[in-house]
C-alpha cells in the first residue's frame, strides 16, 4: 500500500484521515449546537467527554496530517490551474491542516487557564499543561478567535475551489480526493 503522498496521487491514508477530519470537525460542531440548544444540564454535562474526545483525537490526527501534508510532496493539479491557483490552493489546504492542530491546543490551554479540567468518557481527565490565569485565558480566546475566523475563511475557500473544479470546471480533483485513481 502507499503509505505517503506522491507527484502522481494522494495515499489512501491521507485520504482517509482527511475525510476522518471533516467528520470530527462536523460532530464537534454538531454537539456543541446539541448543547447550547439543550436546557437540562445533566445531558449536557454527558455530551461534553464525548465532544472533548473527538477533540482529541483530531488534534493528534491532525498533527500526524500537518507533518505528512509538509513533508511529502502533494500530487500534481488535475486540469489546467494557473500558478498562483496552485500556490493558493495549496497553502490554504496545509493552513488547515495547520488549524486543526492549533485550534485545539487552543481550546486545551484556555480550559486549562480557566481552571477548568477537560473530562474525557469514562472520567478520566486531560492534565493541565498550565496554572490559572485571567490574563492568558483572554490572549488565548483572542488568539482562537481570530484563527477560527481565518480557519472558517479558508475552509469557505477550500470548499469553493473543490466545488467549481467538480461543477464547473468538471475535472477529477474531486473524485481523486474520494479515492478514484486518476490518470495524469
Ligand atoms: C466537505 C468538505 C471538504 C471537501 C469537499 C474537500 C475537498 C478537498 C479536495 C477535492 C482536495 C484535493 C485537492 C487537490 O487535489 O489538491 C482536498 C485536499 C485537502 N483538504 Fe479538503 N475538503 C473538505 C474538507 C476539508 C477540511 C475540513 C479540511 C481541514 C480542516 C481539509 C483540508 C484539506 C487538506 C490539508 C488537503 C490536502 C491533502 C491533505 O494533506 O490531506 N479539507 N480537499
Amino acid at each position: 500500500m502507499q503509505l505517503r503522498d506522491n507527484g502522481l496521487r494522494f495515499s489512501p491514508i491521507t485520504i482517509v484521515l482527511h475525510w476522518l477530519v471533516a467528520a470530527l470537525l462536523l460532530s464537534i460542531l454538531g454537539l456543541e449546537v446539541a448543547m447550547a440548544r439543550t436546557a437540562a444540564q445533566a445531558s449536557s454535562a454527558r455530551l461534553e467527554p464525548i465532544q472533548n474526545l473527538l477533540g482529541l483525537m483530531l488534534f493528534l490526527i491532525s498533527a500526524y496530517r500537518f507533518w505528512a501534508r509538509v513533508s511529502s510532496p502533494h500530487p500534481l493539479p488535475l486540469g489546467s490551474p494557473t500558478p498562483v491557483q496552485v500556490i493558493v490552493s495549496r497553502s490554504v489546504a496545509t493552513a488547515l491542516a495547520l488549524a486543526m492542530v492549533l485550534l485545539p491546543l487552543a481550546v486545551w490551554l484556555s480550559r486549562a487557564a480557566a481552571g477548568v479540567g477537560i473530562e474525557l468518557p469514562g472520567g478520566l481527565m486531560l492534565p493541565a499543561p498550565i496554572g490559572p490565569s485571567k490574563p492568558l485565558k483572554a490572549v488565548l480566546d483572542a488568539l482562537f478567535n481570530i484563527g477560527a475566523t481565518a480557519f472558517v475563511a479558508g475552509l469557505a475557500l477550500h470548499l469553493f475551489g473543490a466545488f467549481r473544479n467538480h461543477l464547473v470546471l468538471k475535472n477529477q480533483t474531486l473524485r481523486r480526493m474520494l479515492g478514484k485513481q486518476v490518470e495524469l
